[in-house]
């Protein structure tokens, strides 16, 4: 049945102009096949909001954003705004749109595409049959406690709470359940006591609300090494806020680069019970885990296919447009088996530039 979605369009600073201009005639051209119709709303969010607003969210974007179907959103950041003294940065725009909007299960499909195995530091053999969910809370922990600064020192406070705790383990639990069965949590309980409140509620939750899920506890550290020597071992894992960033840079050298991995960042019930994307049509963020690379910005060069693939998620998870969703998320592939590739994955001479890289996926629609 064909729909009509508001999608709030936040393309941000450095290559997020360019990877959502090129991903939104995208979600046009499966909008005109399946009788759908969106409306984009463009609003500011980042340094460029600093430069044009005065503050990284400014107050029309967040009402903006709770009055869409879904969120698009490119990356924040640069230079620019990266003075250490400065009293507002471009990131504590994406930190507050995602508190605001309560978009605390953060999921980061890491799918090692076969065409794009060579461009891996890691040995093909390994990456084979590679797929893994990272559910990276996403409005708690250090990220978000108090922060004092002096002359001689400085903290960052590391909180969480239980109802925090299980609400992001259910929503993984839920994805883990409708995939192959298994939840990894992982923590630093040798060393942190939040991490072991982490674990001491993981574990509940899990015995009592998901005694058919596998559980499987692990350390951070001991994590980012099986990540890259045994990453077949994993299905869907769980983790805090800032050991999901940074884990997830990490994996996305399993799928070759930064420029493949996307997100979906979603609130309360938008993981059916079933695991499957259930229609609330709450609104969620969809963005690319990478950043505004301001190294290649403006060039035109940058890869497009992470913001596409969010948009995939976008159409499934905010939307509900399974088949639609789909069809995007065969037509990258497609464009990946043609060895479509921007210049992080192309042999030396070989590269296309972001317009031809999304015009390789429309081509592909089906
Ligand atoms: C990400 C980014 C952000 C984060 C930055 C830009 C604040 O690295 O989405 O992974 O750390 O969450
Ligand atoms: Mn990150």
């Amino acid at each position: 049945m064909p729909i009509h979605a508001d999608i709030v369009v936040l393309p941000g600073d450095g290559i997020g102009t360019e990877i959502v201009a090129a991903t939104l005639p995208v979600l046009e051209a499966v909008a005109r096949r399946h009788g759908h119709t969106f409306a984009f709303h463009e609003h500011d969010i980042g340094g460029i909001a600093i430069d044009r607003h005065g503050v990284p969210l400014p107050a029309a974007t967040l009402e903006a954003a709770q009055k869409a179907d879904a969120v698009l959103l490119g990356a924040v950041g640069g230079p620019k705004w990266s003075d250490p003294n400065a009293k507002v940065r471009p990131e504590q725009g994406l930190l507050a749109i995602r508190k605001g909007l309560g978009l605390f299960a953060n999921l980061r499909p890491v799918r090692p595409h076969p065409a794009a195995l060579g461009a891996s530091p890691i040995k093909s053999e390994l990456l084979e049959g590679v797929d893994i969910v990272v559910v990276r809370e996403l409005t708690g922990g250090i990220y978000f406690g108090d922060k004092t600064r002096s002359d001689s020192d400085a903290t960052d406070l590391c909180r969480y709470t239980v109802a925090e705790i299980e609400r992001v383990v259910r929503s993984a639990a839920q994805l883990a359940r409708q995939r192959r069965g298994h939840l990894t949590s992982v923590d630093k309980a040798n060393v942190l006591e939040t991490s072991r409140l982490w674990r001491d509620v993981t574990s509940r939750v899990m015995r009592e609300e998901f005694p058919d899920v596998t559980l499987e506890h692990q350390l951070v550290d001991s994590m980012a090494m099986h990540l890259l020597s045994k990453p077949r071992a994993y299905d869907v894992i769980v983790t805090e806020n800032m050991f999901g960033d940074i884990l997830t840079d990490e994996a996305s050298m399993l799928a070759g680069s930064l420029g493949l991995l996307a997100s979906a960042s979603l609130g309360d019930g938008m993981v059916g019970p079933d695991g499957s994307p259930q229609v609330k049509r709450q609104v969620g963020i969809y963005e690319p885990i990478h950043g505004s690379a301001p190294d290649i910005a403006g060039k035109g060069i940058a890869n497009p296919y992470a913001t596409i693939l969010s948009a995939a998620m976008l159409l499934r998870h905010s939307l509900g447009l399974e088949a639609e969703a789909a069809s995007i998320e065969a037509a990258v592939s497609a464009a990946l088996d043609a060895k479509v590739f921007t210049a992080d994955l192309a042999a030396p001479g070989r590269a296309v530039n972001t317009t031809q890289a999304a015009q390789a996926v429309i081509e592909r629609l089906g």
